[in-house]
């Protein structure tokens, strides 16, 4: 099968690090390139973190651009799930020798888009600043996106894991806004499907035996990671971001249900909560195709394959 062309927009972050190495990977993506944001750490280590780990998997020649340094209209708060560096645990990656994209991401997926033969993939597994400025800036390339995949969001509220809020949301509402109001087709992966694909002892035992440099390194990240979500939430740590990459390698992988999703933007509890009208009770339409459910084996055992391959 042809691979899906895909523009990755990603704040690393352990989980966008794991993204990033399945889709520069996976045979079923065309990666066009990498486009970078704050959110789990500041910008300037957020791009650092995406050149060390591009460059020690072999991927020198995937471009790299850095884009907004806060929110659209708000003050920047970090995530909290990654460390100070945004990737703790793997000091020891080398300082990348490659080059940043000398264009802001804003530009650089604008470049990419209009060179684009047929319309791309946007995935997005960061806070929604850069995509929804591109998305204000240029209009008239929605035409060359195919759709957005997004990690972002908790609608169901099952487990009492899921916070009314999730982070990519919650850092920039207004462009979370802008991105699911577009017209384009949207997928949202948020914490109700994340929260199932857990990385615990089994899962490190199979890790283990992926006994190569990256092996080595994608255990030593989710060793912090685990450790780190335990801590906060009495749980392994959720490949979140992996996953939304995951879906677009293999659609199957999720179910969905369309709904009307608006963010609240003035909610004293519930501000940056994503809120959807699964009963079409707003008779506003459907506007996201929203993550339900998830094989998360399949989902594991893609990802060892990936390492492994
Ligand atoms: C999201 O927030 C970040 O911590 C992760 O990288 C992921 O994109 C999960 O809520
Ligand atoms: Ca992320």
């Amino acid at each position: 099968m042809k691979p899906v062309p895909v523009l990755l927009d990603c704040d690393p972050g352990h989980d966008d690090a794991i993204a990033l190495v399945m889709a520069h990977r996976s045979p079923a993506i065309d990666l066009l390139g990498v486009s970078i944001v704050c959110g789990n750490a500041t910008l300037d280590r957020t791009t650092d973190n995406a050149l060390r780990i591009l460059e020690f998997i072999g991927a020198k020649d995937v471009r790299v651009a850095a884009g907004c340094l806060s929110p659209l209209a708000r003050e920047l708060v970090l995530g909290t799930a990654d460390g100070p560096s945004g990737l703790e645990g793997s000091p020891y990656l080398p300082k990348p020798k490659t080059r940043l994209d000398p264009l802001h991401a804003v530009e650089f997926l604008a470049h990419h888009l209009r060179a684009a033969a047929e319309p791309v993939t946007l995935v997005a597994t960061g806070p929604l600043t850069n995509i929804g400025f591109l998305l204000l800036k240029y209009p008239s390339l929605k035409s060359k996106i195919a759709r957005i995949v997004l990690m972002g969001g908790a609608m169901y509220r099952r487990t009492e894991y899921i916070t009314p809020t999730e982070f990519n949301i919650f850092c920039d509402p207004e462009a979370a806004r802008i991105v699911i109001n577009s017209g384009l087709d949207v997928t949202m992966v948020g914490l109700d499907v994340t929260m199932h694909v857990i990385v615990e002892e089994p899962q490190f035992a199979q890790l283990r035996k992926i006994d190569t440099p990256l092996g080595r390194v994608v255990l030593d990240w989710l060793k912090f990671y685990e450790k780190l979500h335990r801590g906060q939430m009495g749980v392994g740590g959720a490949l979140h971001d992996p996953l939304a990459l995951a879906a677009v390698i293999d659609p199957t992988l999720i179910t969905t249900r369309d709904a009307h999703v608006a963010v609240d933007l003035t909610g004293t509890f519930t501000f940056g909560a994503t809120v959807a009208d699964f009963w079409n009770e707003r008779q506003l339409g459907t506007n996201v195709h929203v993550a339900s459910s998830v094989d998360s084996e399949r989902f594991f055992n893609m990802l060892y394959a990936l390492l492994r391959d």
